[in-house]
């Protein structure tokens, strides 16, 4: 069994944790707890180690009258891997415990790709992060576009990539941010970081991005357009995109006109947390014209990473191929393995 822990118990630490929980060859040895708050009771409710992330932290819990099993530190020695789920830019400081401890750690997207020198989406580059200590596991919208664009590669090939994203607001449980009624360009400047970030994964790709924030929670919507290879047609985007792993093409016509309707597809489905694992594609919206494909594409920020922390910890620790390692992890969450 690989020991797994989780430092951030935020929204993507929660959803790893109970993701870790459900892998045959993985425990979750615990988590940890800056602030007293209900998720904690509810983990502890599940069974779930709870340690704080410091003495002063530990003081506040104790004060509620919670009993924790200790801190990060005692965690970190009973863990072979950890997860930071840290707030951004937050993580990068805990590198120096993880080294310390002798603990591989996996990063999330809010940190810089210099933290590790690896970013990781399993289906494109699962066998860089072979034996490494530290990877990093690009943000939810690098990894939307890293599985289309990489999946649409396999087939006709991309030799340039346009995104405009329309950027949920904030998380649901998020009172703090916003906005509530308007559109907010981010940022003003062009291009945004996405592309960039895209080229962390896959390398020499050419690719410019734009993005702006809308009063949702659900979900990000990109606009793509990419610049085709050969003169493919409709139909070989489409099947490039239905073979490629972790994407799930849906039509308008099914009742699909919304981001809504994703989200309510996964509550129908009974998905925990209503979680979409895979990148939504709208299949009747893949259109080729003059050699380039157009489509649209849904992003939901709180669950696109959760498999990609999964494989992220298999190919640290080898021992497994990505087809072995995505399997497990595609089975294990409900998610249509191809
Ligand atoms: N949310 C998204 O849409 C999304 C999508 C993809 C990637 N990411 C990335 O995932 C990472 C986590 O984001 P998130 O949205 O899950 O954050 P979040 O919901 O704000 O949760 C962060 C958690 O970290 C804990 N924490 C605070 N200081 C910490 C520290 N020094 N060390 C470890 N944990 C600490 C907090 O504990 P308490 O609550 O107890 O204070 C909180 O539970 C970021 O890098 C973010 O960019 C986020």
């Amino acid at each position: 069994m690989i020991r797994v822990g989780v430092n951030g118990y935020g929204t993507i630490g929660r959803r790893v944790a109970d993701a870790v929980r459900k892998q045959k060859d993985m425990e979750l040895v615990g988590v940890t707890a800056g602030h007293p708050h209900y998720k904690y009771a509810v983990a502890d409710g599940k069974g779930i180690p709870i340690y704080a992330l410091d003495m002063k932290s530990l003081e506040a819990f104790n004060k509620e009258g919670y009993s924790l099993r200790g801190t990060l530190n005692d965690l970190l020695q009973r863990v072979d891997v950890v997860v930071d789920g840290a707030p951004e830019d937050i993580g990068a400081a805990n590198k120096a415990a993880y080294s310390q401890a002798g603990v591989k750690a996996v990063f999330q997207g809010g940190e810089e790709h210099g933290l590790t020198g690896t970013s990781f989406v399993a289906q494109c580059n699962f066998e860089q992060a072979a034996k490494k200590q530290a990877v990093r596991v690009v943000s939810c919208n690098t990894t939307g576009l890293c599985r289309t664009i990489g999946a649409v590669d396999k087939g006709p090939g991309v030799t340039r990539a346009r995104a405009v994203l329309a950027r949920r607001a904030t998380d649901p449980d998020d009172v703090k941010k916003g906005p509530i009624d308007a559109v907010v360009l981010d940022p003003t400047t062009l291009p945004s970081h996405h592309g960039p970030d895209v080229q962390t994964v896959l390398p020499g790709l050419e690719i410019v991005t734009m993005a702006f924030k809308v009063p949702t929670t659900h979900m990000h919507l990109h606009s793509v357009i990419l610049s085709l290879k050969q003169k493919g047609s409709k139909e070989d985007v489409v099947k490039a995109l239905e073979r490629a792993p972790r994407m799930n093409m849906v039509e308008g016509r099914a009742g699909f006109k919304s981001t809504a309707n994703v989200m309510d597809w996964a509550r129908e489905k009974g998905r925990d947390r209503n979680d979409v694992y895979e990148t939504t594609v709208w299949k009747d919206s893949v259109t080729v014209v003059d050699g380039e494909a157009y489509f649209f594409m849904g992003v939901h920020q709180e669950a696109i990473v959760v498999p990609e922390n999964i494989d992220a910890v298999r190919a640290m620790v080898g021992g497994y191929t990505r087809e072995e390692s995505m399997k497990l992890t595609d089975e294990s969450l409900g998610i249509e393995h191809r």
